[in-house]
């Protein structure tokens, strides 16, 4: 009974959470419903999160993702301090090239500019039909990333290296301040949270006075 009860509590706050969250993707720009007829597209039912998410049978264990990696090779930026410690890129990975694994290849999957935002999709039960069916203009970041903010590296590494030293905040658990770290990486979801549109486009932190990027630097 006990059991029952808190299993209860548990489902009712999924409830409460996922309603909220709704509230905010709904006619968001990740809301991809607007782009066309897409399942149990009956009045304003149409489904939002089948693009990323599935309950069943995802494409890997993080947050049950509904779509296929990108099949571009991405480069990663490399200059400046970035380059001088083989042990801040994660595992696997060599300096400017992105892991198997990585975090941000979930944004990739659409961001490329190339990837079929209907056609990566693993499990759907039903026909999508979009009229945009790629990312377009400025949201396009291409597969050369070498002119975007370092990701998919290990921020505690590169945190604690002796050359950094009084340049970045510690991270406290998987934050560091209100940006989060994914699997201990820096990754687009550290300073994005693609749910959430209080601080446009989609920021963890509001950009005013630059206070994300000083969530983690010091100046
Ligand atoms: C455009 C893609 C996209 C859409 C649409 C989307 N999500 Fe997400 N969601 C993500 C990504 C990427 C993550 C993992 C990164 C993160 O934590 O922000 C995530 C994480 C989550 C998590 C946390 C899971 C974990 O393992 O930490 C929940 C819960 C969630 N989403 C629920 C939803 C719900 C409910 C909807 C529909 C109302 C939705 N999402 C729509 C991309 C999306
Ligand atoms: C299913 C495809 C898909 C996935 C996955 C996805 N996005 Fe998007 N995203 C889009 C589309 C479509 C747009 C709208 C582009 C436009 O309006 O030109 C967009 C827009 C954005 C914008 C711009 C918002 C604005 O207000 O201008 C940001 C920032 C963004 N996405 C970040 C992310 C990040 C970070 C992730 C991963 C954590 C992610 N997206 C995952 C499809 C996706
Ligand atoms: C270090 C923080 C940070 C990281 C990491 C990051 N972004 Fe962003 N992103 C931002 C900020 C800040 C903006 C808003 C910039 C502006 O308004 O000039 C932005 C803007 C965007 C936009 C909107 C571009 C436009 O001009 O409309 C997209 C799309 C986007 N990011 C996707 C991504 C993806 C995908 C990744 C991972 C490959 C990523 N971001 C990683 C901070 C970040
Ligand atoms: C989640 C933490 C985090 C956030 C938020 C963040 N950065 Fe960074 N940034 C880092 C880390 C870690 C590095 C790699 C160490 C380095 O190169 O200084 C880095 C690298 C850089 C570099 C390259 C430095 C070099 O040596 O080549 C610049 C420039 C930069 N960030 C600017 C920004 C700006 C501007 C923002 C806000 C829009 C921002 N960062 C937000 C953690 C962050």
């Amino acid at each position: 009974m006990k059991k029952a009860l808190s299993l209860l509590a548990a489902v009712a706050v999924l409830a409460i959470g996922t309603t909220a969250m709704a509230a905010s993707m709904l006619a968001s720009k990740h809301d991809m419903t607007k782009y066309g007829t897409t399942l149990n597209s009956t009045g304003t039912n149409k489904e939002v999160c089948v693009f990323c998410h599935t309950p069943h049978n995802a494409s890997r264990t993080r947050a049950l993702w509904n779509r296929s990696n990108s099949t571009s090779t991405f480069a990663l930026y490399t200059s400046g301090a970035n380059e001088e410690s083989s042990n801040w890129y994660m595992s696997g990975s060599k300096e400017g090239t992105i892991t198997a694994g990585s975090a941000s290849l979930m944004c990739l999957s659409c961001h490329d500019g190339a990837t079929s935002i209907k056609g990566n999709v693993v499990n759907a039960k039903g026909t999508i039909t979009l009229t945009n069916d790629t990312v377009t203009g400025n949201a396009n970041l291409g597969s050369d990333l070498t002119n975007d903010h370092p990701i998919n590296f290990n921020y505690a590494n590169v945190q604690s290296a002796g050359n950094q030293t009084g340049k970045l905040v510690a991270a406290t658990g998987t934050m560091v301040g209100t940006a989060k770290l994914i699997e201990g990486a820096l990754e687009c979801a550290s300073c994005h949270d693609v749910h959430n549109t209080t601080n446009v486009p989609f920021l963890r932190e509001t950009i005013q006075g630059s206070q994300l990027c000083l969530q983690c630097h010091i100046k």
